[in-house]
């Protein structure tokens, strides 16, 4: 019998409601060079850095699970930009087969100086975080400043011919309102798509609250109140969370509603933290460690089986609005957005 051993045969990762898993999200440091208040403390401890994978490491779990239906891969962090040499680990993955897509999120303070060197990696997609075009509330945000260093990131990708950047801004009542139409104006001058993300308790400090979320709703209406009205962009991609608007201006806005309008249903991502830890959920309250199995010498196998087991454990939904919920011990920079 003739058998192809560079393709064995792995099953999909499908939860106990049939989602089939395509996606990972890996995140390369805990570390961050800003500190937005809804991602991280003020004074944050970081994971001392023999706990964080190797890009050997992450290589070999990219390697061993792809074969189970991984196709896309995000980068993030903390701010993946501060981990040395990043463009390295992006051009071992983008050779990896299997892998279609290729993205990384960060917050652009270093993004003009590395836009390059990722793009020449293989890096296809970016997601740029710009909640406010304002110093003063970026700092109020980041607890840095930076801001003109954000602009000039986004400045240096959009020279590049990257198949997609997309800037993200999150949505927080009484803070971001006044940003909405000036970042839209910002992303439709520069034929960028722009998404909003409605604010998820993930803050470190605990001070989420549903008050101070602003649903996408709310941030149509006020989009709309400037530039007409929204046109659902049809076809939106029911494994995609985000959903699409057009203007008559021809501007693209899209809306993570998280909160208001969970898309749990139709989730396809898995996460592995910093120091290697599988979570099958944002709000997962249980972790897997692949680094105890990477570092033991288990083989492909074990790996691939402990994700299944994961995936497997992976509940309906999140629940923010139910009295059941609980807030995951981590914080985003711990998990990587
Ligand atoms: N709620 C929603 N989005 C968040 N992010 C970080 N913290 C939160 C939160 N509490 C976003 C960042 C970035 C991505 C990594 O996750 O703004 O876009
Ligand atoms: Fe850093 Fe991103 Fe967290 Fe802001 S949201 S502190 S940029 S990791």
């Amino acid at each position: 019998m003739i058998r192809d051993s560079k393709a064995p045969n792995v099953l999909p990762l499908v939860d106990g409601y049939g989602r089939r898993h395509s996606s990972l999200r890996i995140s390369v440091t805990d570390r961050c060079n800003i500190r937005c208040f809804y991602c991280m403390p003020e004074n944050v401890v970081f994971k001392p850095r023999d706990e964080i994978l190797t890009f050997d490491e992450i290589e070999r779990f990219v390697r061993a699970i792809v074969p189970a239906g991984i196709t896309k891969l995000r980068l993030t962090g903390g701010e993946p930009l501060v981990r040395r040499d990043l463009h390295v680990l992006v051009e071992r993955l983008s050779s990896v087969d299997g892998v279609t897509d290729l993205a990384l999120t960060t917050n652009g303070i270093l993004l003009a100086d590395h836009a390059k060197a990722l793009y020449d990696a293989g890096l296809q997609r970016l997601n740029i975080s710009i909640d406010s075009l304002r110093e003063e509330t970026f700092q109020k945000i980041t607890r840095r400043s930076g801001l003109d260093r954000v602009i000039a990131g986004i400045d240096a990708a959009r020279k590049l011919p990257f198949h997609q950047i997309r800037l993200n801004a999150i949505a927080m009542r009484d803070i971001t309102e006044p940003e909405i139409v000036p970042l839209a104006k910002f992303a439709f001058e520069r034929a960028m798509e722009l998404r909003f993300i409605e604010f998820m308790p993930l803050d470190a400090d605990g001070n989420w609250e549903t008050e101070k979320v602003l649903s996408g709703r709310e941030t149509l209406h006020v989009l709309e109140r400037e530039f007409g009205r929204a046109v659902p962009v049809s076809g939106n991609d029911p494994a995609q969370p985000a959903v699409d608007f057009t203007f008559a201006n021809g501007g693209r806005v899209g809306f993570i509603n998280s909160v208001t309008q969970p898309f749990c249903q139709s989730c396809n991502r898995l996460r592995i933290t910093a120091e290697g830890q599988v979570r099958n959920c944002l709000f997962s309250t249980s972790e897997w460690d692949v680094r105890a199995l990477l570092r033991s010498g288990a083989s492909d196998e074990q790996i691939v089986e402990l994700v299944r087991e994961s995936v497997s454990a992976k509940k309906r939904g999140h629940g923010i609005d139910s009295d059941s919920f609980e807030r995951p011990a981590r914080a985003m920079y711990q998990i990587g957005g």
